[in-house]
């Protein structure tokens, strides 16, 4: 078509939507009006502490965002198997036909002093956050170079610029996202596609609360914990962290490519 290299109504997918940040970024998207994938994993994995969302938690979160309009989808995939990855944007595509946004924010997080982290434990970080954000990535990128539109995001971590205590597989995980985020940036961006970090803070999520609580300090005393780095005092929100992303995701944004935008209340300036 003439003069129209942008698809009119967008599809967005959204790993490890089921909760949390996932499901703020999916409410907001689904406000914006875009047709929905909610990707999230359906089971439990032995190396990480607390419970990850079930297939009636997806189902939940799908059934919860069609109160916003209907073209929401759950999709049971682990991002980090390419085999999974494949069937669930073969399916999305059936039913959308391809995806304009991509939001990898699936995420897990295991606190262990490093000489006490399995190679299990390290491999699920790292399979989980960076491996699983390149699956998506190159699944997505086909349809994006042919529309000459697309939109990245990949849900950081302030811990992909700074160290985080007992974190070592997480931080370098994240730092890993990072790098990924900017070195794609300079693939696509002739192709009108931009690649870009969110970096949140202290997020009270069941990703903290349920490390928090496999902990001596508690979830309480690991969220206290965190949020002392926080200038405010005030842990963020998942809205804060979703509303980062819809500006990503805006054209608002088309110039912004490669970069981390951080919503962590000042953290990283000191
Ligand atoms: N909570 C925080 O303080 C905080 C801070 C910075 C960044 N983050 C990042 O935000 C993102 C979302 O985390 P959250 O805090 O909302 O936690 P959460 O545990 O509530 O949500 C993470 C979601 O990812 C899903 N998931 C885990 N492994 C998966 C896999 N292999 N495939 C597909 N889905 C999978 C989980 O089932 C869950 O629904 C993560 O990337 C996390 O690292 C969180």
């Amino acid at each position: 078509m003439a003069g129209s290299t942008q698809p009119r109504e967008k599809v967005a997918l959204v790993t490890g939507g089921a909760r949390g940040n996932g499901f703020a970024i999916a409410k907001g998207l689904a406000e914006t009006g875009a047709t929905l994938f909610l990707a999230d994993i359906g089971h439990d994995v032995r190396e990480v502490p607390y419970a990850l969302s079930g297939e009636t938690t997806l189902q939940d979160a799908v059934d919860a965002l069609r109160a916003v309009h209907p073209r929401i989808y759950p999709l049971v995939c682990d991002v980090r198997s390419a085999q999974a990855v494949e069937v669930a944007f073969a399916a999305a595509e059936a039913r959308s036909g391809g995806i304009d946004i991509l939001v990898n924010n699936a995420g897990v997080l295991v606190l262990k002093p490093l000489p006490d982290l399995t190679d299990a434990e390290w491999e699920v970080q790292l399979d989980v956050i960076a491996k699983g954000a390149f699956h998506c990535c190159r699944r997505a990128l086909p349809t994006m170079n042919a529309r000459r539109w697309g939109r990245i995001i990949n849900i950081a971590s302030v811990a992909g610029h700074r160290g985080i205590g007992t974190g070592v597989a997480y931080t370098a995980a994240k730092h890993a996202l990072i790098g990924l985020t900017r070195a794609l940036a300079m693939e696509v961006a002739r192709q009108n596609i931009t690649v870009n970090a969110v970096c949140p803070g202290t997020v009270a999520t069941d990703l903290l609360r349920g490390m928090g609580s496999a902990l001596a300090m508690g979830e309480e005393g690991l969220l206290a914990h965190l949020t002392t780095r926080h200038l405010s005092g005030h842990p963020v929100t998942p809205e804060d962290v979703a509303a980062a992303v819809l500006w990503l995701a805006s054209d608002a944004a088309a110039r912004v490519n490669g970069t981390s935008l951080f919503v962590d209340d000042g953290w990283h300036a000191h």
